[in-house]
């Protein structure tokens, strides 16, 4: 396999990712719902969902398609498709272990290709993006959403990068520029050229950032989820028990500095204007790319 070591992580990873996700819904959710409207769909076609994971957006794309259409996950973890497939019970999906960089997938060939933040992690991307070229028709639709910098991500940024501040030097796992991982493209230069090469037309990249506003009741929740995410597991896989101590305390300083206040709604006529309301906002930004095979 291409990318044994993605299977191993992902393996190792699938239910705190699952759990992971569940808590990052709104913040992942809305630019997954980009990337699918962005593409158009139509019922009666077949939809294939790369790094599909625990197959969350293979059912939304498979209720999209109903009752004709058909959605396809695939995932290099068999974890994650062991979850999708007790959890998933529709007519309308399917699920596969495969590695998208190489695999001649199953019902090929596609309308369209879909991706939510599943196609960061290629050892070879354009080899796996003109894989999954192959696997659509000619004229083929595709469309994925992958992050921009982790500096325009503070919900998932800032507890990480808090982290990294307590690492001996140089030891910190903080993502390398072009290196597999989460913000592997976060250059929108580099998609373009990396998806010219992979023989697709049609390249629109389109950056999104926004921030989430939270009621600052949820702080807890906050650094409860930052201590558990990815970033900061692994960069905390070999850490002391003091060094982990220092984490939270460094996570929930960085959290905390993002509690702002903002006006109050304007009152009524006759009425007094309320306090200053105080919230939790923290910036997200992704990619929304598309392009035709
Ligand atoms: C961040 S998760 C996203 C999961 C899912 N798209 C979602 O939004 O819930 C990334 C997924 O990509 C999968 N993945 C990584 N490399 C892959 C590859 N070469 N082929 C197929 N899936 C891959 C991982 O196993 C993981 O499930």
């Amino acid at each position: 396999m291409a990318n044994q070591d993605q299977a191993d992580y992902w393996n190792r990873r699938s239910i705190s990712w699952d759990e992971e996700a569940t808590k990052a819904e709104p913040v992942i959710g809305p630019f997954g719902q980009m990337a699918m409207e962005a593409l158009r769909l139509r019922v009666g076609e077949r939809v294939l969902d790369i790094g599909c994971g625990t197959g969350v957006t293979t059912r939304m794309l498979a209720d999209a398609l109903h009752p004709s259409g058909h959605a396809h996950g695939v995932d290099i973890s068999s974890a994650m498709i062991d979850i999708a497939r007790e959890r998933v019970f529709h007519g309308g999906a399917s699920f596969e272990v495969a590695d998208a960089q190489v695999a001649a997938v199953e019902g090929a060939p596609f309308d369209a290709a879909f991706s939510r933040f599943g196609v960061m992690f290629f050892s070879d991307p354009e080899a796996a993006f003109a894989n999954i070229r192959r696997s659509l028709l000619p004229g083929g639709r595709l469309g994925f959403a992958c992050w921009q910098d982790l500096s325009l991500n503070d919900w998932i940024g800032l507890p990480a990068t808090a982290v990294y501040g307590l690492l001996p030097e140089g030891t910190a796992p903080a993502p390398v520029a072009g290196e597999p991982g989460p913000f592997s493209m976060a250059d929108a230069e580099g998609i373009y050229e990396m998806l010219q090469g992979a023989g697709y037309s049609l390249v629109r990249v389109e950056p999104i950032e926004h921030s989430v506003e939270l009621p600052v009741e949820l702080v807890d929740a906050v650094v409860e989820f930052g201590c558990g995410s990815g970033l900061v597991r692994d960069a905390l896989r070999d850490a002391s028990p003091d060094v982990v101590e220092r984490a939270v305390g460094a996570i929930r300083e960085a959290i905390e500095d993002c509690v702002v206040e903002i006006e109050p709604e304007p009152a009524a006529e006759g009425e007094e204007p309320g306090p200053p309301a105080r919230v939790l906002r923290l910036s997200a930004a992704a990619h929304i790319v598309t392009a035709r095979a």
